[in-house]
């Protein structure tokens, strides 16, 4: 029986306290403040993994999407060599919500894809 392809779905880590190399090269970290007020802009800063991945011809971070729980956001696509695997985007959220997450999902062209998710609270 072989192993789950790296391509088959989303990846999530294996035991979340104990990550592996390959969790850390890929596990998009976000830095967001726990707490926005609703209608002011903040801004999302992700980078991936904790151990930055390279962005190498034939090994890169092809893209970075950022979602508001299901909802999309944003997108950035990258290009090997000439960028890093990091950005920051701007975000406002609404008040209908009290509490809200912040989702990122992004794709190795050799790793597949990979999300981490970020749990934010929305006060007036
Ligand atoms: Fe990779």
């Amino acid at each position: 029986m072989s192993e789950k392809s790296l391509f088959c779905g989303m990846n999530k880590p294996a035991d979340p306290g104990n990550l592996t190399e390959t969790e850390k090269k890929h596990i998009p970290v976000i830095d967001c403040p726990d707490t926005v007020k609703a209608g002011e802009p903040f801004e999302v800063a992700i980078k991936v993994g904790e151990i930055p991945h390279v962005m190498q011809e034939g090994h890169s971070i092809q893209w970075i999407e950022v979602f508001s729980g299901e909802s999309f956001l944003a997108r950035v696509d990258l290009t090997p060599v000439f960028t890093t695997a990091e950005v920051t985007v701007t975000v406002v959220k609404s008040g209908k919500h009290r509490a809200s997450s912040i989702r990122v999902v992004e794709r190795c062209n050799l790793h597949g894809q990979w999300e981490a998710v970020k749990q934010i609270n929305i006060s007036e």
